[in-house]
């Protein structure tokens, strides 16, 4: 069903994204090593990932680093373990599903520990990430297929401490000639930095590596998820209200999802299910603007806030900070602020003129700067 809010995890659930499937399984069957799939907030990259590891027919693991963040606010090897032996002990079926005997597997990596109720991580023992990456490999090799490890939201591999997974990554792309790293990242301008991609004098600097942008829906394909969704619940809508919700939800498929949900699950009328999308959306958005603007919150704000009203080139959104926050900003620093916003997608830079990615989150900005400090 187009209107369930989670990530897909079937391609029948999946709208559209055809061009972005093919590439990512032929980039699988031509064995390259390393895939990232980037895309801005709500896009569908988990649902992409999701979709195509469950049919495209290979074992894989998927880490969700994001929620072992939010979880744990920082990184350990340990911490990755737990959360392949929930998908392994989650997936057993899946596996067996497709011929292989998983547990042949783990039982060669002393860290996974199992029994009858799943797999259980055994943390008095200590292994390293790249002797699972081997083993993992080697089998994969065993079973003539590909082993495939999915990071989605991989930019939080940086909060390691001294664990270098961009190392790791390098290492296992010159070595392990049976697994294919996939990885996901929607801030992607910190993904692109914590990877290194272009410094001479990192691991991964000059290795090749497959890039699949997925983009918001275009208005036409954003019409079409609508009606087909409505469709897939019997519901007919009027032209107009779709096209309001086009307008105002931008091509994000998260988006629009959600106001499917609402007027189609939930049963809410036209405008109230529109009011819930934004009322919903932009508490989300609030959360995590928060935290990305918190280490200077009055210039960042006063950023958004300028673009909001319209301001679009540098000098423009320049003097409208130093007029709001009645303080000068040397042109580096306030370029900075600038970049690190668009790092993370909160804005995005196109010919000269910045614009804010997300209807959500210009929602957001308002409602942040109208509360009283
Ligand atoms: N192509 C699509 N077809 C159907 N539903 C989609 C599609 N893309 C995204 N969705 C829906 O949009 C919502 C967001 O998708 P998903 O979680 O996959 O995005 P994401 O890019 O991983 O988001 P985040 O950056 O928050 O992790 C989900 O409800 C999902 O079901
Ligand atoms: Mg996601």
């Amino acid at each position: 069903m187009l209107f369930d809010i989670r990530p897909k995890t079937r391609l029948k659930d999946l709208f559209d994204r055809e061009r972005e499937i093919n590439e990512l399984k032929q980039s699988i069957e031509l064995g390259e090593p390393l895939i990232i799939i980037y895309g801005v907030r709500r896009v569908g990259k988990t649902s992409l990932l999701r979709a195509c590891l469950n049919e495209f027919g290979y074992p894989y693991v998927l880490i969700d680093v994001r929620e072992v963040f939010e979880e744990h606010s920082y990184i350990t090897k340990n911490h990755l373990y737990e959360q392949m032996a929930r998908f392994f002990t989650s997936n057993l079926e899946f596996f067996e599903k497709l011929g292989f005997r998983i547990k042949d597997l783990l039982k060669h990596i002393k860290v996974f520990h199992l029994s009858n109720i799943g797999i259980e991580v055994d943390l008095s023992v200590n292994v390293s990430i790249t002797s699972i990456l081997r083993t993992f490999n080697d089998w994969a090799k065993k079973h003539s297929t590909r082993f495939i490890i999915a990071f989605d939201e991989a930019q939080y591999l940086r909060f390691s401490g001294a664990t270098r997974y961009d190392g790791i990554f390098a290492w296992a792309y010159d070595n392990l000639e049976n697994l294919t790293i996939i990885i996901t990242g929607s801030e992607i301008g910190v993904l692109r930095d914590f990877l290194k991609l272009d410094n001479p004098k990192a691991p991964l600097y000059g290795r090749y590596v497959r890039e699949i942008i997925l983009n918001k829906f275009t208005t036409e394909q954003s019409r079409e998820f609508l009606k087909k969704g409505f469709n897939e619940l019997g519901i007919n809508i009027h032209d107009h209200e779709i096209d309001e919700v086009i307008n105002k939800l931008d091509g994000i498929p998260g988006w629009l999802t959600l106001y499917g949900y609402y007027r189609g699950i939930q049963k809410l009328d036209h405008k109230k299910a529109l009011n819930k999308v934004f009322e919903t959306g932009s508490k989300l958005v609030i959360e995590e603007l928060e935290k990305i603007i918190a280490p200077s919150k009055q210039r960042y704000l006063a950023i958004l806030e300028a673009i909001t009203h319209g301001a679009t080139r540098w000098t423009q959104i320049k003097t409208y900070i130093e007029y709001r926050t009645k303080t000068r900003i040397a042109d580096k620093n306030f370029t900075n602020l600038l970049k690190k916003l668009v790092k993370y997608g909160i804005i995005e830079k196109q010919e000269d003129q910045y614009k804010i990615t997300d209807p959500l989150i210009i929602h957001a900005i308002k409602t942040i700067v109208s509360q009283p400090t």
